[in-house]
């Protein structure tokens, strides 16, 4: 078998994993003695029209779930297809997927189709290994380390208080507000307060982005596709801007000011690459954890009952002193941390996500 990619998909509930034939390293007709003519036994599947395979099969399903439910009821949980320009197998079982993610995880490394990689930026971490990848590793995790974020609960606080009033008496899409409370928690952790006058660009041009990432990869006139890379570029050109003005005056222990950090300094595209990544990597994780809870309180009004109190306690102080809440104040949220835990533990958040495995793999007897 020449190189394989490998999808790793969450599909509510199940792991789901994919592997694809050769896209980077062996070529296409690597790729098609692996998925054919190559005496190799891959699983049941079917690898649809030269070249597109099954992408528009993906794409007419509307949401990926359904296209993945689909070929899951009819092959099982493992199977060979070829989507966006990789012929790849999918896993969705929590065994193959801990296979790949933890006890074989050598035999893969990190990959997204090609269309993605240049949307996000190749420069982004999800791409990365080696020293690259782990110093990448530290300047995110210094950038959301309790000490760096203890400062901010004002600011996100003030966030989710206007967030709250807009919804005053509102009928609301839960999942598509928590995504705008999100993307706002996002750019304060990244930029901090001072970029606010480059704030509403970098959102309009984040949520074009973010409406051609699951486009149709034609970069044509037009298409959602096409404009979501423009978006990109002015994205990179912005941030390019917010990074020489910063440059003037002193760092700050935002996401920005970590990448920015003198000794570990990052060039600007590389910077750019991974504030879009992050964003990327946050946004919607987040809000659907949130989308979740409020999901899981409505279905348990004695949780809801616990959390209220827990909130209105605080909440109650606050408002005999006149201060904002505080770090502090969240580390005595006992009830609300613990429905976070909860929430993390049984909801389904990443549908699926991607590896390209880095020899030939063998599964279960099979390769
Ligand atoms: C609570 C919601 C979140 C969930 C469920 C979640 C889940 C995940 C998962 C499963 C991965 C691994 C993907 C893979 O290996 O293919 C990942 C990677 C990552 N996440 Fe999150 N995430 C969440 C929130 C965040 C937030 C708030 C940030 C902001 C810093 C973030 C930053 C990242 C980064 C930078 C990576 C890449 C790590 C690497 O390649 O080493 N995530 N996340």
């Amino acid at each position: 078998m020449g190189a394989f990619v490998l999808f790793v998909c969450l599909l509510v509930p199940f792991l789901l994993v994919c592997a694809v034939c050769g896209r980077r390293k062996a070529g296409p007709s690597a790729a098609a003695d692996a998925c054919g003519g190559g005496g190799l036994q891959l699983p049941p599947g079917s690898m649809g029209w030269p070249y597109v395979g099954e992408t528009f099969q993906l794409y007419s399903s509307k949401n990926p779930n359904v296209f993945f439910n689909m070929k899951r009821n009819k092959y099982g949980p493992i199977f060979k297809t070829h989507i966006l320009g990789c012929p790849c197998v999918m896993v969705s079982s929590p065994e193959a997927a801990r296979f790949v993610l933890v006890t074989q995880a050598h035999l893969f490394k990190p990959t997204f189709p090609a269309s993605k990689e240049r949307m996000l930026g190749p420069q982004a971490i999800f791409f990365q290994e080696g020293d690259y990848h782990a110093h990448l590793r530290r300047l995110v995790s210094r950038a959301f380390s309790p000490e760096a974020i203890r400062a901010s609960v004002p600011a996100i606080e003030a966030i989710a208080l206007r967030s709250l009033r807009s919804w005053d008496g509102q009928f609301i899409n839960t999942f598509q507000e928590m995504k705008t409370y999100t993307l706002n928690v996002a750019l304060l952790s990244i930029f901090g307060e001072e970029e606010m006058c480059y704030i509403e660009e970098l959102k309009q041009c984040y949520l074009t982005l973010e409406k051609g990432y699951n486009s149709m990869p034609v970069n044509l006139p037009g298409t959602l596709f096409h404009k979501a890379m423009k978006a990109r570029k002015r994205l990179g050109a912005i941030v390019a801007h917010i990074i020489s003005a910063r440059r003037e005056r002193q760092r700050g222990s935002d996401l920005l000011g970590s990448f920015m950090d003198d000794r570990e300094a990052l060039t600007d595209a590389q910077i750019a690459d991974n504030v879009i990544g992050v964003i990327f990597a946050a946004r919607d994780t987040t809000a659907s954890v949130l989308t979740w809870m409020v999901k899981f309180l409505g279905d348990h009004p004695a949780v809801l009952k616990s959390v209220t109190e827990e909130q209105l306690e605080i909440a109650k102080e606050k408002e005999a002193t006149g201060e904002p809440l505080s770090w502090a104040d969240t580390r005595r949220m006992r009830v609300t941390s613990r429905v976070i835990q909860e929430t993390l533990r049984v909801a389904s958040i990443l549908s699926f996500t991607f590896r390209e495995a880095v020899e030939d793999v063998e599964y279960q007897g099979e390769p």
